[in-house]
């Protein structure tokens, strides 16, 4: 059987490896959808599943890669048809099942998504799961009645790949945003993708108290720990906090009374296990209203698959600005 590239991780109780592996179509998982990947991507979760800095996989060895986008080589579904261009992000790639980061890739029907007429394969995996929950965020923020004149918006972890779409869509929009990053050298860049303010990370200038004066009318936190208690009790009345990232910590101390008094809304947004009528949406929204302006300015390197263990190094390092883009197959 013709043999093919696979960035394959081995994860168990004596630690993780993992490479570049020559794998066949029977190692890869059960589904109804046979796929020939073009592209994939680098997100934080990769990074902490190829070097096991944190345990993601469920099932080991197996392919990494939480996105893929590629197209249809069989499919057992009248859903999708050879040829047809699909996307499949989060979903249990990586998890429970192989992901992306081979030339081929096997899924259950009900996890891949038709790619928008308004993205291309490439477009789609530079945003990858990191656009997808930041317009997912954004989505969440509006059906909560997040109006643009309610006030700016915070960003926290900004430069990485949650937090440039999120800035980059939310000013699309109209929102004034204001981006916290501990990068200055990404200042420049978060201006450009349409920050009115940047802070430095630990200058929000926020007190202990259970409520703060209010500074923002909402946030997209990619951070946790400290800072999202401090978001939430800056928070305007009926302000909106989403809770998406842990780059700074899991822990934090609030009160109740931030939502009690004022009616803040603290959302939780899960892009790995998402209803798939709601990404569908999502994605089509990416493909829509919500294009980002700055995708080619967000896409910051391309990577093959022999480069993943370097590029998962420098984003747990925070030396990876915006999105990296993993081309699994010669264009
Ligand atoms: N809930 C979900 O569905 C979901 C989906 C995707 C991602 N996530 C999570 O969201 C976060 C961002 O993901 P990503 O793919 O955008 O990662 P990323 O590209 O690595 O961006 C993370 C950013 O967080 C900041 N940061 C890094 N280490 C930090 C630290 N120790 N303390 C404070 N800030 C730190 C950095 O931005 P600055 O230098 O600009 O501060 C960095 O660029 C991760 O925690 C990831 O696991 C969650």
């Amino acid at each position: 059987m013709k043999k093919f590239s696979a960035f394959r991780i081995h994860a168990n109780d004596a630690g993780t490896r993992a490479g570049l592996e020559q794998i066949s179509l029977d190692q890869l998982s059960e589904g109804d959808v046979l796929i020939r990947v073009h592209f994939s991507s680098v997100n934080y979760k990769d990074a902490l599943a190829g070097t096991g800095k944190a345990k993601i996989l469920r099932r080991s060895p197996l392919v990494g890669g939480i996105d893929l986008a590629g197209e249809v080589v069989e499919s057992t579904s009248a859903d999708f048809s050879q040829g047809d261009k699909v996307i499949v992000n989060g979903s249990g790639l990586s998890e429970v099942h192989n992901g992306g980061y081979a030339e081929f890739a096997r899924v259950p029907v009900d996890w891949v998504v038709p790619l928008s007429s308004g993205l291309t394969m490439r477009q789609a995996m530079i945003l990858g799961t990191a656009g997808f929950t930041a317009a997912l965020s954004i989505h969440l923020l509006q059906q909560n009645n997040q109006q643009v004149e309610d006030g700016p918006i915070v960003v926290t972890g900004a430069s990485g790949g949650v937090g440039s779409f999120a800035v980059d869509l939310l000013h699309k929009l109209g929102f004034e945003v204001i981006a916290v990053s501990g990068t200055p050298e990404a200042y420049d860049y978060l201006y450009e993708l349409g920050a009115s303010k940047v802070v430095g990370r630990g200058k929000l200038d926020v007190g202990e108290g259970v409520l703060e004066k209010t500074r923002w009318a909402g946030a997209i936190d990619n951070v946790g720990g400290p800072i999202l208690s401090a978001l939430v009790r800056a928070t305007k009345p009926w302000g909106n906090v989403v809770s998406v990232g842990i780059a700074g910590g899991i822990n934090f101390n609030l009160s109740a009374m931030p939502f009690i008094i004022r009616g803040v809304n603290l959302l939780g947004v899960s892009s790995s296990n998402c209803p798939q009528g709601l990404r569908k949406q999502i994605w089509q929204r990416l493909g829509g209203d919500l294009h980002p302006h700055h995708i080619a300015k967000i896409h910051s390197q391309t990577a093959r698959l022999e480069d993943l263990p370097d590029v998962f190094e420098k984003l747990l390092n925070n030396e990876i600005q915006g999105r990296v883009l993993v081309e699994v197959i010669n264009e």
